[in-house]
């Protein structure tokens, strides 16, 4: 099989065939992900949560994502492989360039960066000199202090508005995919229907050009609180590659998410 690109998943968005992704953070689990046909992985500041035990995704450092990369790395033969700049990393363009570049020789395809408006001038920047950027709007795990708590984003017309008009303007800057997490589902439907770039989905409804999960949702190891968007896809199979087959399937069929993982 070729190995995944941004022009595999512009092809699949434009063939209608949803894109399936995951995080990963080492080398066994990305192979097996890798092995049953996943499209892309990230290696997510997520990890701040489920690898390190903290509350939120702001303790992750450049160095914790680097490591964590070329893992993932050297486990996989076919997913596009992104990774998340981690909180504060990206903050000035000089940073934004150093942290990114560490990620991409650590061996990322594409970095992943939070927020709107604010990060235009940086998506063209790194575009311009060679690093794809995947931008993430709707709840950004990084500014849960500004949210004041892990919520649903985009629900008054307002803010939907805005977001609508961020993805635009990153598409416009450069940006090769976008994530959209935690909004209503109708929101997320029409910003993959305005953009031409691919748009995962996660917590954001069935009308995404694909879906990410958090691995260790989809194989229900979180502790603590699961989020509702998630499924735990090792209760329903009783072993790890079978539960990654039963999501990539389900995501493929349009069977997942259905109604009750999605925000209306
Ligand atoms: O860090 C992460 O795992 C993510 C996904 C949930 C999109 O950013
Ligand atoms: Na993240």
């Amino acid at each position: 099989m070729s190995k995944v690109s941004s022009s595999t998943l512009i092809k699949f968005k434009q063939e209608g065939k949803k894109i399936t992704a995951l995080t990963a953070y080492d080398a066994s689990f990305a192979g097996a992900f890798d092995n049953e046909g996943i499209d892309v992985l990230l290696v997510g500041d997520s990890m701040g949560m489920v690898l390190q035990g903290h509350s939120d995704t702001l303790p992750v450092t450049v160095d914790d994502i680097a490591y964590h990369t070329a893992c993932v790395r050297r486990g996989i033969a076919r997913s596009l492989l992104i990774a998340d700049m981690p909180f504060m990393s990206y903050a000035t363009a000089e940073q934004t360039l150093t942290n990114a570049t560490t990620l991409m020789q650590a061996g990322a395809n594409m970095v992943k960066v939070e927020g709107g408006e604010w990060l235009l001038e940086s998506v063209e920047m790194l575009t311009q000199r060679g690093i794809p950027v995947c931008a993430h709007l709707g709840l950004t795990p990084q500014s849960v202090h500004v949210f004041g708590g892990f919520k649903i984003q985009g629900r008054d017309s307002e803010n939907a508005q805005r977001i609508m008009n961020e993805a635009k303007a990153m598409q416009q800057a450069g940006a090769q995919l976008l994530v959209l997490e935690c909004i209503p589902a109708a929101l997320a439907t029409s910003i993959s229907q305005e953009l031409t770039i691919p748009v995962i989905g996660i917590g954001a409804g069935n009308g995404t050009d694909g879906q990410i999960l958090v691995m260790h949702d989809v194989l229900g190891i979180s502790s603590g609180y699961i989020p509702r968007f998630s499924k735990n896809y090792l209760s329903q199979t009783g072993d790890i590659r079978s539960a990654i087959k039963a999501y990539i399937e389900e995501v493929q069929q349009g069977l997942f998410p259905s109604d009750e993982h999605t925000f209306n």
